[in-house]
């Protein structure tokens, strides 16, 4: 017989924000799924577990139609299942095609990467978080969507405002007016452009998604776009940061990197299983089931920590060490199953053949700081949130 979910009230939300892999480990050896009291949420954490559930969406669905994201940003694919999610993941497809990353983001990346280097190269020192990796993340979010005249720190703010809106289950009111706000700066954005997009069509996702057929109504577009700018910042730009602090902690791997380019995706796959941007996200179980001998109740929340799943000793060995020489292994950083992330294939050129590798080449002799050690934090959302280094000028 399924045993009953097991509980854990001892590990505390700060407990996951400062350091979620104790606790995570500490879970996936209670059981496949288990309660923890502080995220307020039945967690997966096991790698074969969570990949089970992204075979199944049936059973484990995206959709929840009492969550925060669909109340803060409206009726958004992300959260949907079956035909209305493909059809909204159709819409945006040629934003997102081979041909148009290598052909037309490509370039624009490279050239704002290179003014952002420039900008600050003569120091001889920076925090990559603010010099490089939120305005890079940002400014290429930007072009990708299809904004004019938004500045990066703006955008990133909603971005901020909108995640903490969706995270906002205590109904803190200033977080929700925040939300709300950024809403409608994105509302008004897009209001501003996309006459320009419907005459004039282009790699945007904003002309994806009006030329699309059929064109994506408005409050959809706009739902749409609030997930993307509340989804597709942070992560690159922890991606842009893990990746840099991976290679500057480990010499030897750096070298061999830096003496055989054609290892920057193996690279780049590796750091985003050691930290993963995305450490957790969520499904609705929509029938009494049982989860590797486990019993889920109907409309049981479950997390899925892919954070976790990454560093499943199980699977992987040595999880806790960045390593590129670990034999090749699928990860889930990107998710799994329908709603595989959209941006993996320009993340992957963004961070893995763009970015970092410029970072490397630029910044001569590049290596962390004496005084300040980088900090990381999160666990929905993990990632280093500064990243003080020098080189020389
Ligand atoms: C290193 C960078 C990134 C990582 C690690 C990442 C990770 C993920 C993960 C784990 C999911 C699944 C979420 C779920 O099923 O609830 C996802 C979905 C998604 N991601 Fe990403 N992401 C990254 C970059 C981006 C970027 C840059 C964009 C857009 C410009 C983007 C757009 C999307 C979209 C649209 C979805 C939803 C797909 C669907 O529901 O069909 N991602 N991402």
């Amino acid at each position: 017989m399924a045993s009953a979910v097991p509980v854990i009230n001892d590990i505390t939300y700060e407990n996951l924000l400062e350091d979620p892999y104790p606790s995570f480990r500490r879970i996936q050896d209670t059981a496949p799924a288990v309660f923890v009291k502080a995220a307020n949420l039945t967690l997966v954490t096991r790698f074969e577990d969570i990949a089970r559930i992204e075979r199944d969406p049936v059973g484990y669905s995206a959709d929840n139609p009492t969550s925060l994201v669909n109340q803060i940003m409206g009726p958004t694919f992300m959260r949907k299942d079956g035909a209305e999610h493909a059809v909204g993941r159709k819409a945006i497809e040629p934003s997102f095609r081979a041909s148009t990353i290598k052909e037309h983001w490509a370039p624009h990346f490279s050239g704002i990467c290179k003014n952002l280097i420039d900008s600050f190269i003569e120091a001889g020192q920076a925090d990559l978080f603010p010099a490089l990796a939120a305005p890079m993340a940002s400014l290429s979010l930007m072009q990708m969507i299809g904004f004019e005249d938004v500045s990066w720190e703006t955008l990133a703010l909603w971005s901020q405002s909108l995640i903490d809106g969706a995270g906002n289950y205590s109904r803190d009111s200033e977080i929700e007016r925040k939300a709300m706000a950024a809403g409608k700066g994105v509302d008004e954005a897009i209001e501003a452009v996309l006459d320009y997009h419907r005459s004039h069509a282009n790699p945007s996702i904003l002309s994806s998604m009006v030329h699309a057929d059929p064109p994506m109504p408005i409050e959809e577009i706009r739902a749409n776009i609030k997930v993307i700018i509340g989804g597709g910042l942070n992560e690159p730009r922890d991606a842009i940061l893990t990746l840099t602090l991976g290679l500057l902690m480990e010499p030897m791997q750096k070298a061999t990197v830096l003496a055989n380019p054609e290892l920057w995706p193996t690279a780049l796959e590796e750091a985003v299983r050691w930290i993963s941007p995305i450490g957790m996200y969520p499904r609705r179980v929509t029938r009494p089931t049982e989860l590797s001998g486990v019993a889920l109740s109907e409309g049981t929340q479950i997390g899925l920590c892919v954070g976790a799943a990454n560093r499943d000793e199980r699977r992987f060995v040595d999880p806790d060490r960045f390593d590129i020489f670990r034999p090749k292994q699928s990860h889930l950083a990107f998710g799994a199953g329908p709603h595989f992330c959209a941006g993996a294939w320009i993340s992957r050129q963004l961070v893995g053949k763009l970015v970092v590798p410029a970072v490397f080449e630029r910044l001569r002799n590049l290596r962390l700081s004496d005084h300040a050690p980088p900090t990381i934090r999160g666990w929905v959302f993990r990632g280093p949130i500064s990243l003080p280094v020098l080189w020389d000028v």
